[in-house]
């Protein structure tokens, strides 16, 4: 079985995280966020994905490379200019010849693709879209369907009057190759404005595959965030600290789990580290600072008495003494708070800032 992952998009809501590194790149849980798709895929029987990029395909080409070390076989196809969703499928067509799914590579999910497939096949569907329910549908794909799961509208991105139903497209679809007929060449199209309305009034049989099952899309920092925290919940227990390799933690510091350190870390003194928390490689914590329910990526230091809760901090970051980043706060790369500087409720900093004053040099 062959799925197209599509991370060509440009993944501005996204940023700051993702000014430097590709939205599928972003580390979860100290992976790259692909990696996860990818184990994914392999427990349904994928074993060749088509990587369908664009502007960061190098980025991506060099870290994956032909799949060996993620054992899964991996090909690329990589657009001149952003193709859109089904452009950059159709771009792939070279390397589809039966049946294949299509996965938004923003998409973390437990949708059980394998029973997907099977209901495709009884219901000789030329499309499957697999449905998720979400509370606000008006920033996805909303997909109407009749009592037989046959889908009768198809709504990108609808506002609340024309939202019927919180079903939505949860960016996975199992399509027949003779579905490339309809898509032009060498053209950006998408299957949510484009293909998918035609296909429907065509007539085509599209069907939708209902799950309840666990689904996220990591479009913003926020989702970002809830995914690594409830990722850190489901596999380390409460207690749980994972150590990646060697750390120095002192005997006076408190780390209590879900806690993931990364190797070569160091925890200082009376300093306090609370779960659903995760840190990069080479991280420095310094005396009684404070860390709870955080993403640090990797090289980042927090200063002594400096307090981090609820937020995101991307590589390379200092965080002053007794300075604090709360709330979905979002630092990204290489970003200095000075000490005793506060940010809090959603402050977005972009790379290389250096918020003052910071008087300590590092
Ligand atoms: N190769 C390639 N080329 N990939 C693209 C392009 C492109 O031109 N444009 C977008 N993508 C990729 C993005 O990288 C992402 O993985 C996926 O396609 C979806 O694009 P997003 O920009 O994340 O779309 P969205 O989240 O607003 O909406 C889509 O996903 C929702 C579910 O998460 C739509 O498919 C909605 O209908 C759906 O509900
Ligand atoms: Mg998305």
């Amino acid at each position: 079985m062959k799925a197209v992952v599509l991370a060509g998009g440009e993944a501005t809501r996204l940023r700051p995280l993702t000014c430097n590194i590709a939205k599928t790149m972003v580390p979860v849980l100290n992976h790259a966020f692909l990696e996860h798709v990818f184990g994914y895929l392999k427990k349904h029987n994928v074993s060749d994905v088509i990587l369908a990029l664009g502007r960061q395909s190098d980025q991506l080409q060099s870290y994956f490379g032909d799949g060996s070390d993620f054992d899964i076989k991996i090909v690329y196809s990589v657009e001149d200019f952003p193709m859109g969703t089904a452009g950059a499928v159709k771009n792939a067509e070279r390397f589809l010849d039966s049946s294949f799914i299509v996965f938004n590579g923003d998409v973390f999910t437990d949708i059980d693709v394998t029973a997907m497939m099977n209901l495709h096949q009884e219901k000789k569907a030329s499309v499957s879209i697999a449905l998720t329910l979400v509370e606000n549908p008006t920033i996805y794909g909303v997909v109407e369907t009749d009592e037989k799961g046959r889908v009768k509208r198809f709504i990108e991105k609808p506002s609340w009057d024309k939202v019927t139903t919180n079903m939505i497209n949860a960016g996975i679809y199992i399509l027949e190759p003779g579905i490339l007929n309809y898509i032009a060449p060498e053209a950006f199209s998408m299957f949510e404005h484009d293909v998918f309305p035609a296909l429907l009034d065509k007539g085509d049989a599209i069907f939708g595959y209902s799950s309840d099952a666990y689904w996220i899309d990591i479009g913003t920092p926020e989702k970002y965030l809830r995914l690594n925290h409830d990722l850190l919940h489901r596999h380390i227990s409460d207690e749980g600290v994972r150590f990646e390799g060697e750390s120095v933690i002192h005997p006076a510091a408190q780390i209590e789990g879900p806690v993931i350190i990364g190797e070569g870390s160091f925890v200082g003194k009376n300093s306090i580290i609370k779960g659903p928390t995760v840190m990069g490689a080479r991280c420095r914590v310094e005396e009684f600072a404070f860390i709870e329910g955080s993403v640090l990526w990797q090289n980042c230091r927090v200063g002594k008495e400096a307090r981090l809760r609820n937020c995101v901090v991307a590589s390379n970051c200092h965080i002053g003494d007794e300075a604090e980043v709360l709330d979905n706060c979002v630092l990204g790369d290489n970003v200095r708070i000075g000490n005793g500087n506060k940010l809090a409720k959603g402050i977005r900093i972009w790379p290389n800032k250096a918020i003052e004053p910071s008087a300590i040099s590092f």
